[in-house]
């Protein structure tokens, strides 16, 4: 009995010991750059946070790939195929669609009440060989359109009820998208084959074919370049004065932690002012465009998180009608188009980032 006190008391100091052990071995793994010590209120996904939509991308590949794949289901309320929906992959042939990979992601998504967001029925890149090669004149093009955009919105009616009608039709200078020139070298054979009105056409074909489905451009740069915002704000503004059916506009903001959060909430502001519904629609934030680094420092993981707060807590303040949703353009560093770089919200072992808690934050604000 004596020496029970003592016992207990040597128990309690190994007690300690042990669990200060444990933290230190998290602090020390520069690997994951997960939190040190995370409160556990941050164990409530997103998708529950959120007062709007919050997305990422899905490809085939996700299936066969676990932790990816329980992120999708536990953190998100949205999905957009990264590249199923792609004329390159639902047209291998002039006269063939192939539904199996868009299906597959669709059905799973439908099964665990996720929204699916189509993208994209008309972009100049990813195009099929069979395509690029088409000598057809300008009717046989308009045709080809036509047919792609029924087609599309016929086969995946009611289950995909937005879609990314038209991608990326203008140049950064604001000029509209088609033959190259000194300052644009990518060019778009929609508009050199059908004409600049091509994307109002699109959005009338797009709305006979699903008069329900909700209709947006997207595009990038609109935290950058003005002409750009400009061209696109005189597009909705003509698309108004017409008659044209638009519902939403999709800022991708492909941006990176030296973007100031003054052009990112600018551009958030320009693009809602039109009254549309709003879908920041493939956010990523590198840390690395010059490829200087091969390990993100602290530092930076603590500005991409406070980018990702000011970015939820900003969309916030939109009004809350507009407010489509904010989607991720993938599931981890792991799985991101961007290489070497650590742009999201998980790291490339599936656990969350600064970013991550960041982001949960402004979701809070
Ligand atoms: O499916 C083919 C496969 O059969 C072939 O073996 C392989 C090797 O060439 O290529 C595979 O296609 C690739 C496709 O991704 C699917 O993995 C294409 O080469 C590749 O270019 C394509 O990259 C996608 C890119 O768009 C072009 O479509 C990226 O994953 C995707 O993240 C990226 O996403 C775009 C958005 O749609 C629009 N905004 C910009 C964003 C980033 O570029």
């Amino acid at each position: 009995m004596k020496y029970s006190g003592i016992i207990v008391s040597v128990l309690n100091l190994l007690f300690g010991l042990l669990l200060f052990w444990g933290c230190a071995a998290k602090i020390t793994d520069d690997n994951n750059t997960s939190n040190p010590v995370v409160p556990d209120k941050y164990a409530v996904p997103l998708k529950v946070v959120a007062t709007f939509p919050v997305g990422t991308v899905m490809s085939l590949s996700t299936f066969s790939n676990g932790p990816a794949l329980a992120i999708v289901k536990n953190e998100f309320s949205s999905v957009t195929c990264e590249n199923a929906m792609k004329i390159a992959a639902t047209q291998p042939t002039s006269t063939t669609f192939n539904f199996s990979e868009s299906d597959s992601i669709t059905s799973y998504c439908v099964r665990n009440g996720i929204r699916v967001h189509g993208h994209t029925l008309v972009w100049h890149q990813s195009l099929p060989a069979w395509l690029t090669a088409f000598q057809g004149d300008s009717a046989a093009w308009e045709n080809i359109l036509k047919t792609r955009i029924k087609t599309m919105l016929t086969h995946f009616k009611g289950r995909v009820k937005s879609w990314d009608v038209v991608n990326e039709a203008f140049n950064d200078d604001g000029t509209l998208r088609a033959f190259a020139t000194a300052t644009n070298s990518k060019t778009s054979m929609w508009a050199q084959k059908l004409g600049k009105d091509y994307v109002a056409r699109c959005f009338q074909y797009a709305h006979e074919a699903d008069p329900d489905a909700k209709l947006f451009y997207n595009d990038y740069g609109q935290e950058y370049s003005s002409a750009k915002t400009a061209a696109i704000l005189a597009m909705v503004a003509d698309f108004k004065k017409r008659g044209i059916p638009i519902d939403g506009l999709g800022l991708q903001f492909h941006t990176n932690i030296q973007r100031s959060d003054a052009d990112l909430k600018n551009a958030i502001s320009q693009l809602s002012s039109t009254g549309l519904l709003l879908h920041i629609s493939e956010l990523d934030i590198s840390m690395n465009s010059a490829q200087t680094f091969t390990q993100p420092t602290t530092t930076m993981l603590d500005t991409q998180k406070s980018k990702m707060t000011a970015i939820a807590a900003f969309y916030k303040t939109i009004p809350v009608l507009q407010q489509f949703g904010i989607t991720f353009w993938g599931i981890s560093d792991a799985n991101s188009w961007i290489t070497n770089d650590w742009p999201l919200l998980f790291d490339k072992t599936y656990s969350k980032k600064p970013a991550y808690f960041g982001f949960w934050d402004g979701l809070k604000q």
